[in-house]
């Protein structure tokens, strides 16, 4: 959360920080601010609310030569979205200039020490409080300021800070939030991801916690704890962010027309597709390691898609698998065990929960592994083993297409896993041949939309939705919900069908719609007897369901999936309901691709 982006040297960084900003605000969309100086010290500062385009229309006329920079595209932990509490911010004497990402924990009590010493606070942000407190223990030079600063600080932070008095340095630590740096011919650039600038640059490097790093006339050096130390390059090799959005009206479109080809392009290299066998060396490696069972962690649409996987794990490889949500395993009593493998799934690989439950699992020499789609992330960085979902970047806040390389990566793990016990080949050739004949399924899905933007126009008048699902389909069940919730900002609960008659009925009622999940090989025939005890209720029913499995004296609307075979039936769902969360977000007037008070990458606890 929160995108940082500094600039230092030659040109005017004005127009190089608010591009940077703008490849950055999938992090943050509240607020954004720039703060530039000249090589004589003469400073630019300029902040606007909400989206990076208002703050570019203000710094549009500027033409001064702002050799150095800081900018920050803000999501909000402390103190409200105002210009005020917008970064860069500075100390009482207006030397020094600040961007910050993350949270100080201990904000509060620094902030009262520091009023005691006379220092007036003018925003809420927690953020200030660094920028005041430079100021009070600066000594000597920035860098043996910050160092101390950095000691009184409980993370997480990734910090910039100019000095006016001495605007040809620039200087950035870190401690739990990602900074990256590359360098181009005659500049240097520090930013939250790889996205900033990606089209300027093609190599770049991870900064580490407590180092510290100081940009000089584009020149640059780390140090940790005073020592001077070399970085290695790493290759740039993902599709850059700042990719058109083509014939689409949205990102978020764009991203779901793309889930065909990423449902194959994450097995490419991990299979033989002619002889339909499994050809990945990590995957070979892990098989002849003892694992028993695995245990995952993960947030968000992340964690839905494992535990989708979870049921493939039992039912493919009869292993015994546990899904955490990485907030609860980060505090939870942590019980090593050395037969299990610990698996970290992340889109971003930058979640902070997801980034510390590794630390948890590793300090107690368990074996980790890493599902991620960004290349290089942290979490990435962090595991013994580990495999890309190469879903291409995913842009904007809905997790979409990833979802689709996570399932099938993990549905190839499930199928290593099983062909090392008692999976018969013949079988993993099977379902190997149904996903290529899946991904042309989906894209037939994604042609015939028709009937998805009818039934958006209808239930976009509903405010309140219950999602049924039954076994297999629960977690294809809860990320549809959540796409729906998180577009389109309607209450969406799920359930199972069972469970209604336990309590959930009692909600129902005529304006209460629900949405059912029913395909074959999926219990659906118990799901459509459910169904019927919530039809004589007089309930809407919109059903997903199984193209030929008729049960039409039951629904009121539908959307039909193609058959597949059991272990596939997860995936079918997904596209149409994606796209109708889409159209009903479309209809209600809301920003698809930024929905109110998220951001893509959640960097902070
Ligand atoms: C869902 O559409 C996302 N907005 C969000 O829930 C996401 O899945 C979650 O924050 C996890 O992110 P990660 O995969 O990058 O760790
Ligand atoms: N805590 C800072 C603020 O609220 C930065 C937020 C972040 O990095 O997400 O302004």
């Amino acid at each position: 959360m929160c995108g940082i982006f500094a600039y230092n040297w030659n040109e005017n960084s004005i127009p190089f920080l608010v591009e940077g900003l703008t490849n950055l605000e999938y992090r943050g969309y509240d607020s954004a601010g720039v703060f530039g100086i000249t090589k004589n010290g003469k400073i630019f500062l300029e902040k606007a609310t909400w989206k990076v385009s208002n703050l570019a229309w203000k710094v549009e006329l500027n033409d001064k030569n702002y050799k150095s920079g800081i900018a920050h595209t803000r999501w909000a932990t402390h103190g409200g979205v105002t210009e005020l509490n917008t970064h860069p911010h500075f100390s009482t004497n207006e030397r020094f200039f600040i961007v910050h990402n993350g949270i100080i924990e201990n904000y509060a009590y620094l902030k009262e020490e520091l009023i005691k010493k006379w220092h007036k606070f003018y925003s809420e942000t927690d953020t200030e409080v660094v920028a005041k407190l430079v100021e009070y223990m600066f000594e000597k030079d920035l860098i043996t300021t910050i160092s101390k600063v950095t000691k009184k600080l409980v993370w997480a932070y990734a910090l910039w800070i100019i000095d006016v008095e001495n605007p040809d340095v620039l200087i950035g630590t870190k401690f739990g939030s990602p900074m990256i740096m590359w360098v181009a011919d005659d500049a240097c650039f520090l930013s939250s991801d790889i996205n900033a600038l990606s089209n300027h640059c093609h190599e770049f490097f991870t900064l580490e916690d407590n180092e510290i790093v100081v940009l000089e006339n584009w020149k640059h050096k780390i140090f940790n704890l005073w020592k001077e130390v070399n970085r290695e390059w790493e290759e740039m090799s993902q599709e850059f962010a700042t990719a058109e959005k083509w014939k689409f009206e949205t990102f978020t479109e764009k991203e779901i027309n793309e889930a065909p080809d990423v449902l194959l392009n994450a097995l490419k290299g991990r299979i033989n597709f002619e002889e339909k066998t499994i050809t990945s060396e990590t995957l070979t490696e892990l098989n002849e390691l003892d694992i028993e069972q695995i245990e995952i962690v993960a947030s968000g649409s992340s964690y839905f898609a494992w535990v989708t996987a979870s049921y493939w794990f039992k039912e493919l490889a009869w292993m015994p698998c546990d899904v955490r949500i990485s907030s609860e395993f980060l505090y939870d009593t942590f019980l090593p065990n050395k037969k299990t493998l610990y698996v970290f799934i992340s889109q971003s690989g930058e979640t902070a929960d997801v980034r510390e439950s590794v630390k948890i699992v590793k300090e107690k020499g368990c074996l980790t592994f890493w599902l991620v789609n960004v290349v290089g992330s942290t979490v990435a960085k962090m595991c013994d083993f580990g495999l890309y979902t190469h879903s291409g970047i995913e842009i904007w806040v809905a997790s979409t297409k990833n979802v689709i390389g996570q399932l099938s990566v993990l549905l190839l793990m499930a199928l290593s896993f099983g062909s090392k016990r008692n999976l018969q080949i013949k079988e993993v050739r099977k379902i190997i041949w149904e996903i290529e004949e899946l991904s042309s399924l989906m894209k037939i899905q994604l042609e015939n939309t028709k009937n998805i933007r009818k039934v958006a126009e209808k239930y976009s008048k509903y405010n309140d939705f219950f999602f049924l699902w039954r076994n297999l389909l629960f977690w294809t069940a809860e990320e549809c919900a959540l796409k729906l919730k998180e577009l389109t900002y309607l209450h969406a609960e799920c359930y199972a069908t069972w469970e209604l008659k336990h309590w959930p009925l009692a909600l129902v009622w005529p304006g209460f719609p629900c949405v059912a999940l029913n395909l074959k090989w999926v219990l659906e025939y118990k799901t459509a007897s459910n169904i019927k005890e919530v039809r004589a209720r007089n309930t809407t029913v919109l059903w997903i369901i199984t193209k030929g499995l008729d049960n039409s004296e039951l629904y009121d609307d539908i959307i039909e999936v193609p058959e597949t075979s059991r272990i596939l039936v997860p995936f079918t769902p997904m596209i149409p309901m994606w796209l109708l969360s889409v159209e009903i977000a479309k209809i209600l007037w809301k920003d698809v691709d930024k929905p109110q008070n998220l951001a893509k990458s959640v960097t902070v606890e």
